[in-house]
Protein backbone atom coordinates (compact mmCIF):
# COMPACT_ATOMS: atom_id res chain seq x y z
CA UNK A 1 0.00 0.00 0.00
CA UNK A 2 1.61 3.57 -1.04
CA UNK A 3 1.45 6.75 1.22
CA UNK A 4 -1.47 7.69 -1.88
CA UNK A 5 -3.57 4.63 -1.86
CA UNK A 6 -7.43 5.67 -0.76
CA UNK A 7 -8.89 4.95 1.92
CA UNK A 8 -11.12 2.02 1.34
CA UNK A 9 -12.98 -0.32 4.17
CA UNK A 10 -10.37 -2.67 3.33
CA UNK A 11 -7.77 -0.55 4.26
CA UNK A 12 -8.89 0.58 7.35
CA UNK A 13 -9.41 -2.87 8.41
CA UNK A 14 -5.99 -3.49 7.51
CA UNK A 15 -4.73 -0.45 9.84
CA UNK A 16 -7.07 -2.28 12.76
CA UNK A 17 -5.14 -5.14 13.10
CA UNK A 18 -2.17 -3.38 13.50
CA UNK A 19 -3.07 -0.93 15.44
CA UNK A 20 -2.44 -1.09 19.55
CA UNK A 21 -3.79 2.33 20.67
CA UNK A 22 -6.65 0.58 23.24
CA UNK A 23 -5.52 -1.45 25.96
CA UNK A 24 -8.48 -4.11 24.52
CA UNK A 25 -6.01 -5.12 21.50
CA UNK A 26 -3.97 -7.13 23.74
CA UNK A 27 -6.79 -9.93 24.73
CA UNK A 28 -9.14 -9.70 21.68
CA UNK A 29 -9.57 -9.46 17.88
CA UNK A 30 -9.99 -6.30 16.05
CA UNK A 31 -13.58 -6.10 14.74
CA UNK A 32 -14.59 -3.53 12.35
CA UNK A 33 -17.78 -3.28 10.71
CA UNK A 34 -19.37 -4.95 7.42
CA UNK A 35 -21.63 -4.36 4.62
CA UNK A 36 -22.99 -2.86 2.31
CA UNK A 37 -20.09 0.02 1.57
CA UNK A 38 -22.93 1.94 -0.37
CA UNK A 39 -25.56 1.55 2.36
CA UNK A 40 -27.55 3.97 3.32
CA UNK A 41 -28.23 2.64 6.77
CA UNK A 42 -25.58 2.44 9.35
CA UNK A 43 -26.29 0.68 12.63
CA UNK A 44 -23.67 1.20 15.68
CA UNK A 45 -23.71 -0.85 18.74
CA UNK A 46 -21.68 -0.97 21.67
CA UNK A 47 -18.74 -3.89 21.33
CA UNK A 48 -18.28 -6.78 19.90
CA UNK A 49 -18.98 -9.92 22.62
CA UNK A 50 -17.56 -13.42 22.79
CA UNK A 51 -18.72 -15.17 19.06
CA UNK A 52 -17.89 -11.57 17.47
CA UNK A 53 -14.08 -11.64 19.02
CA UNK A 54 -14.32 -15.92 17.46
CA UNK A 55 -15.05 -14.84 14.25
CA UNK A 56 -13.76 -11.18 14.20
CA UNK A 57 -17.11 -10.08 12.71
CA UNK A 58 -19.81 -7.57 14.45
CA UNK A 59 -23.05 -8.93 15.78
CA UNK A 60 -22.96 -12.74 15.40
CA UNK A 61 -23.97 -13.98 18.32
CA UNK A 62 -27.42 -13.90 19.76
CA UNK A 63 -27.92 -9.77 19.43
CA UNK A 64 -26.99 -10.62 16.03
CA UNK A 65 -29.65 -13.01 15.50
CA UNK A 66 -31.92 -10.71 17.21
CA UNK A 67 -30.83 -7.89 14.73
CA UNK A 68 -31.18 -10.43 11.09
CA UNK A 69 -34.80 -10.96 12.62
CA UNK A 70 -35.79 -7.08 12.94
CA UNK A 71 -33.91 -6.13 10.04
CA UNK A 72 -35.95 -8.73 7.77
CA UNK A 73 -39.48 -7.47 9.50
CA UNK A 74 -38.64 -3.93 7.65
CA UNK A 75 -37.69 -6.03 4.37
CA UNK A 76 -33.97 -5.32 5.01
CA UNK A 77 -31.32 -7.83 4.58
CA UNK A 78 -27.51 -7.49 6.64
CA UNK A 79 -25.91 -6.88 2.87
CA UNK A 80 -28.39 -4.21 2.12
CA UNK A 81 -26.85 -2.42 5.62
CA UNK A 82 -23.63 -1.59 7.34
CA UNK A 83 -22.87 -2.47 10.73
CA UNK A 84 -20.50 -1.78 13.00
CA UNK A 85 -19.75 -1.04 16.93
CA UNK A 86 -18.58 2.13 18.52
CA UNK A 87 -15.91 -0.43 20.26
CA UNK A 88 -13.50 -2.22 18.04
CA UNK A 89 -12.55 -4.77 20.57
CA UNK A 90 -14.01 -7.39 23.04
CA UNK A 91 -14.25 -6.13 26.76
CA UNK A 92 -13.27 -8.74 29.14
CA UNK A 93 -16.28 -11.03 30.30
CA UNK A 94 -18.34 -9.07 28.20
CA UNK A 95 -18.42 -5.49 30.60
CA UNK A 96 -19.19 -2.15 29.61
CA UNK A 97 -16.85 -0.35 27.42
CA UNK A 98 -15.13 2.22 29.81
CA UNK A 99 -15.24 5.93 28.50
CA UNK A 100 -11.40 6.08 27.40
CA UNK A 101 -12.22 3.27 25.51
CA UNK A 102 -14.82 4.09 23.78
CA UNK A 103 -12.79 7.40 23.08
CA UNK A 104 -9.29 5.38 21.54
CA UNK A 105 -11.39 3.53 19.33
CA UNK A 106 -13.78 6.64 18.05
CA UNK A 107 -11.59 7.34 15.28
CA UNK A 108 -12.24 3.62 13.30
CA UNK A 109 -16.31 4.74 13.49
CA UNK A 110 -15.85 8.19 12.37
CA UNK A 111 -13.13 6.78 9.25
CA UNK A 112 -16.41 4.03 8.48
CA UNK A 113 -18.83 6.81 8.59
CA UNK A 114 -16.71 9.19 6.27
CA UNK A 115 -16.42 5.98 3.72
CA UNK A 116 -19.89 4.62 3.97
CA UNK A 117 -21.71 8.00 4.20
CA UNK A 118 -24.95 6.90 5.80
CA UNK A 119 -28.11 8.85 5.13
CA UNK A 120 -29.55 7.55 8.77
CA UNK A 121 -27.13 6.28 11.95
CA UNK A 122 -29.24 4.09 14.11
CA UNK A 123 -27.05 3.89 17.50
CA UNK A 124 -27.59 0.81 19.40
CA UNK A 125 -28.23 1.57 22.72
CA UNK A 126 -26.96 4.19 25.33
CA UNK A 127 -23.39 3.83 24.60
CA UNK A 128 -23.50 4.42 20.87
CA UNK A 129 -26.25 7.27 20.98
CA UNK A 130 -23.96 9.13 23.35
CA UNK A 131 -22.18 10.04 20.57
CA UNK A 132 -24.18 11.20 18.17
CA UNK A 133 -26.61 13.13 20.59
CA UNK A 134 -25.80 14.12 23.79
CA UNK A 135 -28.22 15.44 25.39
CA UNK A 136 -31.05 12.82 25.15
CA UNK A 137 -31.03 9.68 26.74
CA UNK A 138 -31.86 5.78 24.97
CA UNK A 139 -35.80 6.16 26.98
CA UNK A 140 -36.75 9.46 25.43
CA UNK A 141 -35.10 9.24 22.00
CA UNK A 142 -35.58 5.73 20.71
CA UNK A 143 -38.07 5.05 17.64
CA UNK A 144 -37.69 8.79 16.85
CA UNK A 145 -35.77 10.63 13.95
CA UNK A 146 -33.57 13.35 14.85
CA UNK A 147 -32.41 14.98 11.76
CA UNK A 148 -28.92 16.33 12.29
CA UNK A 149 -27.76 17.82 9.22
CA UNK A 150 -28.35 18.13 5.87
CA UNK A 151 -26.99 14.78 4.56
CA UNK A 152 -28.02 12.62 7.83
CA UNK A 153 -30.54 11.74 10.07
CA UNK A 154 -29.86 9.64 13.77
CA UNK A 155 -32.69 7.16 14.63
CA UNK A 156 -31.74 5.51 18.38
CA UNK A 157 -32.97 2.49 18.92
CA UNK A 158 -32.92 0.09 22.07
CA UNK A 159 -29.81 -2.49 21.95
CA UNK A 160 -31.07 -5.75 20.50
CA UNK A 161 -29.01 -7.49 23.77
CA UNK A 162 -31.63 -5.75 26.20
CA UNK A 163 -34.28 -7.17 25.05
CA UNK A 164 -32.70 -10.75 25.64
CA UNK A 165 -32.85 -9.90 29.05
CA UNK A 166 -35.88 -8.32 29.18
CA UNK A 167 -39.23 -9.49 27.62
CA UNK A 168 -40.81 -6.21 27.72
CA UNK A 169 -38.59 -4.39 25.57
CA UNK A 170 -38.88 -7.04 22.70
CA UNK A 171 -41.82 -5.57 21.68
CA UNK A 172 -40.61 -2.00 21.80
CA UNK A 173 -37.71 -2.61 19.57
CA UNK A 174 -40.25 -4.62 16.93
CA UNK A 175 -42.18 -1.42 17.09
CA UNK A 176 -39.12 0.90 17.06
CA UNK A 177 -38.45 -1.18 13.98
CA UNK A 178 -41.47 -0.67 12.12
CA UNK A 179 -41.10 3.21 12.83
CA UNK A 180 -37.28 3.21 11.21
CA UNK A 181 -39.16 1.27 8.24
CA UNK A 182 -41.67 3.71 7.77
CA UNK A 183 -38.90 6.46 8.34
CA UNK A 184 -36.42 4.64 5.46
CA UNK A 185 -39.80 4.47 3.26
CA UNK A 186 -40.65 7.67 3.28
CA UNK A 187 -37.69 9.44 2.88
CA UNK A 188 -36.94 6.52 -0.43
CA UNK A 189 -34.14 4.93 1.65
CA UNK A 190 -35.65 1.14 1.93
CA UNK A 191 -34.41 0.29 -1.53
CA UNK A 192 -30.48 -0.88 -1.21
CA UNK A 193 -28.74 1.53 -2.75
CA UNK A 194 -26.03 -0.63 -4.52
N1 LIG B 1 -23.26 -6.31 20.97
C1 LIG B 1 -22.74 -5.24 20.34
O1 LIG B 1 -22.91 -4.10 20.76
N2 LIG B 1 -22.01 -5.45 19.25
C2 LIG B 1 -21.79 -6.65 18.74
O2 LIG B 1 -21.12 -6.74 17.71
C3 LIG B 1 -22.36 -7.75 19.40
C4 LIG B 1 -23.09 -7.56 20.51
Amino acid sequence: MSPSSPLTLEVLQQKLKEWKGCDLAKNAKPVLGEGNPHAAVMFIGEAPGQKEDELGRPFVGAAGQFLNTLLTSIGLKREDVYISNVVKYRPPENREPEPIEKEQCMPWLMLEIALIKPKVIVPLGRHSLGHFIIDKTITESHGKAFKISEECTIFPIYHPAAALHNGNLRQTLEQDFQALGTFLKTNGYLAPTL
